[in-house]
């Protein structure tokens, strides 16, 4: 069981690969959780990446590999893993797909209009890396994570100057892996507008299906 997750900024990759995980039992693997813990933990990787994050720019693919390939080879990832926000190069496809063939990848479709709205009102907790947002998934209690309890914050590439360069990668670099993955009959398209819980239940349904 090896899916991923795909789709521009913003799209709720991270939203339902939380809910999946849940769901399916399978450890979610986010490269951009990943680089966040690297830089808030000050290490080598951290302060190699932290620049070029927070200002929307792609991470190398060879960085971005070893670090994945490292997580992908802890006992949990054993049986499958949901990937988050990983490949997005066609490199970085194609050293995947050496090491460990993709099953099935889930892209996730919203217009620009709504990873703009999205991504103004998200916030993140430092504890666990939940996504909320202030208007459309808002915790219970302001500024607090329901799961975890830790704090809530604004993502430093989640302001408008970021945002743009972000989108601008993901046309550029990202988006081109529609169709190698299409051509290889590996791809589903996901509606992704509307609440979560509607998005949740197409995908949950997609999922279920390839897994019975
Ligand atoms: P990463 O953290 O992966 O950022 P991203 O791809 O830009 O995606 P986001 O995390 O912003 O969005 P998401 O799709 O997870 O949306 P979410 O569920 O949070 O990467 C960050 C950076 O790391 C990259 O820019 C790059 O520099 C580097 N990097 C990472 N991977 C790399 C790689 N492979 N190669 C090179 N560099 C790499 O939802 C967004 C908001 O919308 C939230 O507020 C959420 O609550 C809300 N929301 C979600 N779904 C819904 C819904 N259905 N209705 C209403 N609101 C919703
Ligand atoms: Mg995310």
């Amino acid at each position: 069981m090896r899916f991923v997750f795909f789709g521009a900024p913003g799209a709720g990759k991270g939203t339902l690969a939380v809910k999946a995980s849940l769901e399916f039992g399978l450890p979610h693997v986010s490269t951009g959780d990943l680089f966040r813990v690297a830089i808030s933990e000050g290490s080598e990787l951290g302060k190699k990446v932290k620049a070029l994050i927070d200002d929307g720019n792609l991470v190398p693919d060879d960085l971005t590999n070893e670090m994945v390939f490292k997580r992908l080879a802890l006992p949990d990832a054993r049986n499958g893993w949901l990937l988050d926000g990983y490949p997005r190069t066609i490199p970085q496809a194609q050293a995947l797909s050496e090491r460990h063939p993709v099953e099935l990848v889930l892209d996730i479709e919203v217009s620009d209009g709504t990873i703009i709205e999205r991504l103004a009102g998200r916030r993140m907790c430092r504890g666990c890396a939940r996504s909320y947002h202030t208007i459309f998934v808002p915790p219970k209690k302001e500024g607090i994570c329901d799961s975890c309890g830790g704090e809530l914050y604004v993502r430093h590439d989640d302001h408008m100057d970021a945002v743009k360069q972000r989108l601008l990668s993901y046309r550029k670099k990202t988006e081109p892996l529609i169709e190698y993955y299409k051509k290889k009959k590996k791809l589903v398209s996901i509606h992704g507008e509307g609440s979560t819980e509607k998005v949740w239940t197409e995908l949950k349904e997609i999922m279920t299906r390839h897994l019975a």
